[in-house]
């Protein structure tokens, strides 16, 4: 790990910071905005922490003026923000809802004045609600309607946008969403989250066609990645981490990089309908490679009438060739086999219940933590050097694209002082780790072009509402007003000098 020394970084090196759309704007319902899942979820009792909802947030609607000048200020080379899908089409589908782009419009030539690069995701999370009364999802036309969308947002910003990324976290979308239940819109299944699972893929391959026919420039997909470790070297546990690492990342990267499913996962969600359920076109992607990508009980899912989810030829959109991979990372984590949990209480992790839904005891590898380690306010674990090792892990086995962590940073405890001020030295020393990671990881070879913190401003941290704070900058959010914390000038500084100062989180 690179020393508390200065730390310079490559010319041309892209400083960011990122929002989402349901995160920051509030406005829910101006200029025609129609509900998306995150509206309805966050409004149904018991889903997020004090019932804390998106309808005002940071108002950033409404304050974009003012944000657009916090990121001046803040001196970033580019800015990640989402587009609401329900701002374009309120319902779904259908033409371009004219205010719902202009908005956008103005932020994207806001930020060309500023000289600020304009980094685009279109999809982070908020899926019009009418396209969730349609099966949302896991039906294979939203895959399409994703497609038409873009094509809609490109039109009329490909001229502008530098950075489009089409979807934030596929795996919270579909696992989270469609299988934990604690993210939008809340199911419970199995089979929706691996049928969600491949039709955000799909979605993803078949925007990427749409956004290049438009003439956007450089396209790519947004994922959270982690090393997943076993709680010990026994087999079992060794097992169930490659389940978890199976579900989290190679169900996505494998896809993206490879054009099949993993085969190990084929085989353990054989007999669902998901993935598994396969149509003619794979065979020709299986007789083009070596993979073994249908396993035995695969027809027989389709024979039972569990649905066609992956239809002829969609492994090929899929794998459409990028020009980016943004990788966002928190956390490594920490597994263990639901047999073993005795003993990795023994060993010193903490283990709490795991989460009683159908996908947690369908994977047999609940989380543990350790107890011996820093962890922020989410109570994630702080481990930067996880960070190095994930990207020569992807460098290694899956793509030599261009890289940029579209999301790093932390909740922290924090506070404004007797003195109006936000002394959060806890989230500089945890930027200042994770960025000297990420030049170990440069080091070694991985081809890392930008880094962007997560995030520009504190926002609704979606099951956990306005609880964690992630911010550069403070939110009152009664007042709505912005105050930069200590770590806004810290950044400031970093990217004025294109360098880590020696020593920054210590002198803090
Ligand atoms: C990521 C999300 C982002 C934010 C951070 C803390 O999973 O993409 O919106 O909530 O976590």
């Amino acid at each position: 790990m690179q020393s508390s020394a200065q730390l310079t970084f490559p010319d041309g090196f892209v400083w960011g910071a990122a929002t989402a759309a349901y995160q920051i704007e509030g406005s829910v319902s101006a200029d025609g905005r129609g509900p998306s899942i995150w509206d309805i979820f966050s409004h149904t009792p018991g889903r997020t922490r004090n019932s804390d909802t998106g309808d005002i947030a940071c108002d950033h609607y409404r304050r974009l003026q003012e944000d657009l000048d916090l990121i001046k200020q803040l001196g970033l080379r580019a800015y990640r923000f989402s587009v609401a899908w329900p701002r374009i089409q309120p319902d779904g589908k259908g033409p371009a809802n004219r205010a719902g782009l202009d908005f956008y419009q103005r932020l994207v030539d806001g930020l060309l004045e500023r000289g600020v690069t304009p980094a685009l995701t279109l999809y982070h999370w908020d899926l019009p609600q009418a396209l969730e009364d349609a099966g949302g999802w896991t039906v294979r036309d939203t895959a399409q309607r994703f497609a038409e969308y873009a094509a809609l947002v490109a039109d009329a910003l490909a001229d502008s946008v530098g950075m489009w990324i089409t979807l934030n976290e596929p795996w919270c979308s579909s696992w989270h969403g469609y299988g934990h239940g604690v993210h939008a819109p809340g199911r419970r299944r199995v089979a929706d989250a691996l049928a969600a699972n491949h039709h955000l893929l799909l979605g993803h391959g078949l925007a990427t066609q749409a956004l290049r026919s438009a003439g956007a420039g450089a396209v790519g997909i947004t994922l959270n990645l982690a090393p997943i470790r076993p709680a010990s070297d026994h087999r079992d546990d060794l097992a169930a981490a490659r389940r978890a690492d199976g579900n989290l990342n190679r169900m996505f990267l494998d896809p993206l990089f490879r054009g099949a499913y993993p085969p190990d996962m084929v085989e353990h969600y054989a007999g669902r309908p998901g993935p598994t359920a396969v149509a003619d076109g794979d065979q020709q992607v299986i007789a083009d490679g070596d993979q073994q990508v249908i396993g035995d009980g695969d027809q027989q899912v389709m024979a039972d009438g569990g649905g066609r989810v992956i239809a002829d030829g969609d492994n090929r959109i899929i794998a459409e060739p990028l020009d980016f991979l943004g990788v966002n990372f928190y956390f490594p984590q920490y597994v263990a086999d639901p047999s073993r949990l005795d003993a990795a209480r023994c060993a010193g992790y903490a283990v709490r219940p795991a989460p009683a839904d159908p996908v947690t005891e369908d994977l047999r590898a609940p989380a543990v933590t350790r107890s011996d380690v820093a962890r922020t306010a989410m109570g994630w674990e702080v481990e930067p050097a996880a960070l190095t090792e994930l990207l020569t892990r992807v460098r290694q086995e899956y793509t030599s694209l261009p890289i940029y962590i579209t999301e790093n940073g932390a909740a922290c405890d924090d506070y404004v002082d007797p003195g109006g001020k936000v002394a959060d030295t806890d989230r500089i020393e945890f930027l200042d780790g994770h960025l000297r990671a990420l030049a170990d990881a440069m080091a070694a070879g991985v081809d890392v072009r930008g880094f962007f913190v997560w995030s520009l401003m504190d926002n609704f941290e979606w099951a956990e509402g306005y609880s964690k704070r992630f911010g550069l900058t403070w939110v009152d959010y009664p007042s709505g007003r912005r105050l930069p914390k200590a770590s806004f000038g810290w950044y400031r500084d970093v990217i004025v000098a294109n360098a880590i100062p020696p020593d920054s989180a210590g002198k803090m």
